[in-house]
């Protein structure tokens, strides 16, 4: 496809904040910031119309509460069809990491990670994703 160069008209103060806020410090130069929102932007817009989402779903979790283990489980074969592997660590004596790569629709994915993460003894959650593609060129 290549690269096109495009010209943006911007207020000089929004240039100015946007420099000091997102590009110093993080992005080599402003074109690299543009492109990182931009791809923000779309993998939003693949969420919220269910497109393939690729991720990961990270949990702590105290292993001593009742089923919780089970239920974590239960759930996950519940949607085998979405996720790919999972990892488990056993933190300390209490808790434990449990890492789980999925990949589906993005509501489906998000619906998933919800359901593990409001479980009772669940500590923290998190889930990381992105489009499956298509957005990265
Ligand atoms: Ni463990």
């Amino acid at each position: 496809m290549g690269t096109v160069r495009f010209g943006v008209s911007m207020d000089s103060a929004l240039l100015a904040r946007f420099d000091q806020q997102v590009v110093q410090g993080r992005y080599a130069n402003r074109s690299e910031a543009i492109r990182d929102l931009v791809r923000g932007e779309l993998v939003r817009r693949a969420w919220q119309s269910g497109e393939v989402v690729v991720g990961v779903i990270a949990l702590v979790y105290d292993h001593h509460v009742r089923g919780l283990e089970a239920r974590l489980t239960d759930l996950q074969h519940r949607e085998h069809a979405h996720v790919l592997s999972s990892m488990h660590v056993h933190l300390d004596h209490d808790y434990c990491l449990e890492v789980i790569a999925v990949k589906g629709p993005g509501d489906r994915v998000s619906d998933l990670a919800a359901t593990l993460i409001g479980l009772r003894g669940v500590r923290h959650g998190r889930l990381t994703a992105t489009a499956a593609g298509g957005v990265f060129g």
